[in-house]
């Protein structure tokens, strides 16, 4: 299973967006996704379970597995927390739910290595899954460190202004924090992109050409695109439904999951 973590601790800037795209991108390759929601907001788990705006996760969450493995030591539930999505056969989840954001701090009270959590959780379904995809909160929490622990490849979202590429440069040492300065294993994608937008646009490529990082940015910015927010609405796959064919932000979707699909091994 290659465990892939979608991270960056300002929100709004398409995390959960690329997490299910890629998701259903590399289902439809035929490969078996499990999605892992580790953000107390459940947003994505919400969008693959069809919950309507208001309503909460019902049956076991990702928070029976931390409470069970932190409290009661149980190492085994996580496989019966594995639910199928309604979205594709593909594709299964590890749901989440508010619940998590309080039991961070008992996380981080009980577990000597608070860090390694995650990773202890997931050793009995290493091999059910193509893929992992975690889908991260906006923050720097014990869930962000684990999830950054766990992870073999790791994706940085950011918009293309100032203040969120300003942002990257907190964000990437971070992982080298976490992961060590040798790990290089990461990738950032500049999302939301306005290609109208050109004299902000001239000031901010030469910005964004100084981070030392310039070569970790995927040479495709994923556009605007409303056909993004038509479709979470209506809990459509983006990548699969006939209307949404000719959408710009499917489309480079498509490039940045092939190129997982062909680069990340
Ligand atoms: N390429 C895009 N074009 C237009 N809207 C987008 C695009 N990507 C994301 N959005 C919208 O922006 C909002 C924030 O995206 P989301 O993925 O929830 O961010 P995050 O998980 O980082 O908080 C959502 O309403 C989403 O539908
Ligand atoms: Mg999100």
């Amino acid at each position: 299973m290659i465990k892939i973590t979608v991270t960056n601790a300002k929100g709004g800037v398409a995390k959960t967006t690329t997490a299910i795209n890629i998701s259903c991108y590399l289902a439809s390759q035929g490969k078996s996704v499990l999605i892992l929601d580790i953000d107390p907001q459940a947003n994505i788990t919400k969008n693959f379970l069809d919950l309507r705006m208001g309503s909460k996760t019902e049956g076991l969450t990702m928070y029976d597995v931390f409470h069970k493995y932190v409290v009661e030591s149980k190492k085994n539930i996580v496989k019966q927390v594995i639910r199928k999505t309604k979205n594709s056969d593909n594709i299964s989840i590890l749901p989440a739910t508010l619940k998590m954001e309080q039991f961070k701090d008992s996380i981080f009270l009980h577990s000597k290595e608070r860090s390694k959590v995650l990773g202890k959780i997931l050793k009995p379904i290493q091999n059910d899954f193509d893929y992992l995809i975690i889908d991260c909160p906006a923050d720097l929490s014990v869930y962000v460190e684990n999830s950054i622990d766990v992870a073999d490849y790791i994706i940085l979202p950011s918009i293309f202004d100032f203040y969120s590429i300003d942002g990257l440069s907190l964000a990437i040492p971070l992982i080298w924090d976490i992961k060590g300065e040798e790990f290089e294993n990461f990738i950032v994608l500049y999302t939301m992109f306005n290609p109208r937008a050109t004299k902000i646009q001239a000031e901010l490529e030469e910005y964004s050409n100084q981070l030392e990082s310039i070569d970790k940015i995927f040479e495709t910015r994923i556009p605007i695109d409303q056909n993004i927010r038509n479709s979470q609405a209506n809990f459509i796959n983006l990548m699969s439904d006939p209307t949404y064919k000719k959408s710009k932000a499917k489309i480079a979707y498509e490039k940045f999951g092939n190129h997982i699909l062909t680069n990340w091994k």
